[in-house]
């Protein structure tokens, strides 16, 4: 017993080999031994008491009574389901020549699954996705912030604006499609954009609710009688939020440079970098002079946000949205997909970064609405015996989207009407698959598909792409399968670990900033109507494909 208790207790056999001590010396060696347990006793006690404060002051910043000032960041990554993740981890380690432990950014801060049907479908869309986000609640695919019963539901942002919090959306896509919508707007259907451009500026029954917008569909913002307009009506939307809202309005690269990564940004802002989506990430990088990234532009709110709410008592809500993960999977372009999972990746890693030096206290949730394509990163050919593998070097060699090459090849195709398919197949394999995709085995029957059929060569280029890289699809639509949802942790988040619906996402949201998203309900259904006969309408549109980006000879690029 003794020589298993002696590790524990050195002393003791060291005094049991001391010359045996007198009364006095034993007193000594007692009051040695209280002194020394006070002293521990108290050390322990003061570095818990340290510990205590220092994650108090962490998580509190700096006022340290009263509401204890927060900054939100919720991230969506849009139509990005777990074997995106896969792919794009492989992907990288291959390209970079990473360990096989190599991970993203986001696998280390997995947080938990998340439940996607919406009220009328087992599969949702991103309007009823975002609407579970933003309310809290499930509603039909299509909604905009409204409920099954066709009335307004209050938003996170706006709860958040009306307690005095800052406000901003970021997204690669136009502003007014539905995940940024369903923040600050309410509409039966996520197709009346014009409405919703409206709403976004400030003219709702809310008022301005949004203080910071960054991202594309300009178009939306511009009167009719503009070239560069998509809106129905000739209203300068553009126009009426600097006159009449006070936005500061920039519309290109060199707008957004000025704002000198958020450092020089006067709110409201709103800068509207492309007239609809932005290019892909993979085209993108060679456009760099004209349209910023989404990590450059998460950081640049980020700043201005920030600085902002300086000396303000409450923090700020921003949504950052990859929302073109989504429609590379609609396309089923595994090319163009990787590329915008790792620009996400790195937007993600921009907040984490936000988070470690900023004094007031963060939390970053990142989350998708639903898995788009049916992702599988292994492929059975017909015919053939499944292959254990898949092969990121096919989707390493593309370099460009097949969005973009259908779009040249329409082009060239217009511009050529009388050419022969001998010399049109040529052309397509010399200027476009070869260069573009990356591929040097084309078939002959894959030429004569693209040549006969250019409306289709979108979905025929994406399929010889993800037929040599053994990536299968199972849709070019949404699917039920969960999805991720990362924090940056704490907590606070703890609600929301496991497996979860995603309207439990969405009243984390609230209750995190503690703000009343049911005070803002009860404002908008006395302020608004939306007129639910007119919803006719937009059940007509139920079947509206909002993968609209058809390549055709007129373009953005
Ligand atoms: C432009 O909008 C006005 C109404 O604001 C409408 O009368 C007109 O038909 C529209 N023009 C086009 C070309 O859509
Ligand atoms: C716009 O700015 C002006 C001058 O700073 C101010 O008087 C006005 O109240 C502002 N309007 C809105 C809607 O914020
Ligand atoms: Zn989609």
């Amino acid at each position: 017993m003794a020589s298993e208790q002696s590790p524990l207790l050195p002393n003791q056999s060291r005094d049991d080999n001391a010359p045996p001590a007198g009364k006095a010396s034993k007193r000594t060696s007692r009051i040695r031994e209280l002194a020394l347990f006070i002293w521990a006793l108290l050390a322990t006690a003061a570095v818990i008491i340290l510990a205590v404060v220092a994650q108090h002051h962490q998580q509190t910043g700096k006022p340290h009574h009263g509401n204890p000032k927060r900054n939100l960041v919720f991230m969506v990554s849009d139509g990005m389901g777990p074997a995106s993740l896969s792919l794009t981890r492989s992907f990288r380690q291959h390209v970079e020549g990473l360990p096989i432990d190599d991970t993203l950014s986001l696998d280390r801060h997995f947080w938990g699954t998340s439940r996607t049907r919406s009220s009328n479908s087992l599969v949702t869309d991103s309007a009823a996705g975002a609407t579970a986000f933003s309310c809290g609640k499930k509603s039909y695919n299509g909604a905009i912030s409204v409920t099954p019963d066709y009335e307004p539901c209050g938003t996170v942002l706006e709860a958040a604006k009306r307690a005095g919090y800052m406000t901003g959306l970021t997204v690669t896509t136009d502003i007014t499609d539905a995940t940024p919508a369903c923040f600050a707007s309410h509409v039966l259907y996520r197709s009346m954009e014009d409405e919703i451009a409206l709403q976004e500026v400030g003219d709702g029954v809310l008022g301005r609710t949004v203080d910071l917008m960054l991202g594309g569909g300009r178009c939306h913002f511009l009167p009719n009688s503009t070239e560069g307009s998509c809106r129905a009506d000739n209203l300068d939307v553009a126009k009426l939020a600097q006159d009449k809202y006070n936005w500061t309005y920039t519309d290109d690269r060199a707008g957004f440079d000025a704002l000198d990564g958020g450092n020089k940004a006067q709110l409201p802002l709103m800068g509207l970098f492309a007239s609809g989506n932005f290019p892909f990430e993979i085209d993108r990088r060679t456009r760099d002079d004209i349209y910023p990234s989404l990590s450059e532009m998460a950081s640049t709110a980020l700043r201005a946000l920030e600085l902002a709410t300086k000396d303000s008592d409450q923090g700020f809500f921003l949504m950052i949205e990859g929302s073109r993960i989504d429609h590379a999977a609609h396309i089923n372009d595994p090319a163009a997909h990787v590329r915008e999972v790792i620009e996400y990746d790195k937007a993600f890693k921009a907040v984490l970064d936000f988070i470690e030096r900023s004094d007031t206290e963060t939390v970053l949730v990142a989350t998708s609405d639903h898995e788009t394509g049916g992702l599988a990163t292994a492929l059975q050919e017909p015919g053939h015996s499944p292959v254990y593998n898949w092969y990121p070097q096919a989707l390493a060699d593309a370099s460009a989207s097949c969005e973009l090459l259908a779009y040249k090849l329409l082009r060239h195709i217009s511009s050529h009407p009388t050419e022969s398919d001998k010399k049109l197949k040529t052309w397509i394999n010399d200027n476009l698959i070869i260069p573009g995709l990356g591929i040097k085995d084309a078939t002959d029957e894959e030429l004569t598909l693209l040549a006969d059929y250019p409306d289709a060569s979108i979905e025929i280029l994406a399929a010889m792409i993800s037929l040599r890289a053994y990536v299968g699809w199972s849709t070019h639509g949404h699917t039920a399968v969960d999805v991720n949802i990362y924090s940056s942790g704490g907590h606070r988040p703890e609600s929301i670990r496991g497996n979860v619906e995603n309207t439990d996402v969405g009243r984390f949201l609230s209750e995190y900033l503690s703000v009343d998203v049911d005070a803002i309900t009860k404002e908008l259904r006395k302020k608004m109507d939306l007129g639910s006969d007119g919803f006719g309408v937009a059940q007509a549109a139920d079947e509206f494909e909002h993968y609209h980006h058809q390549p055709s000879a007129v373009g953005t690029y």
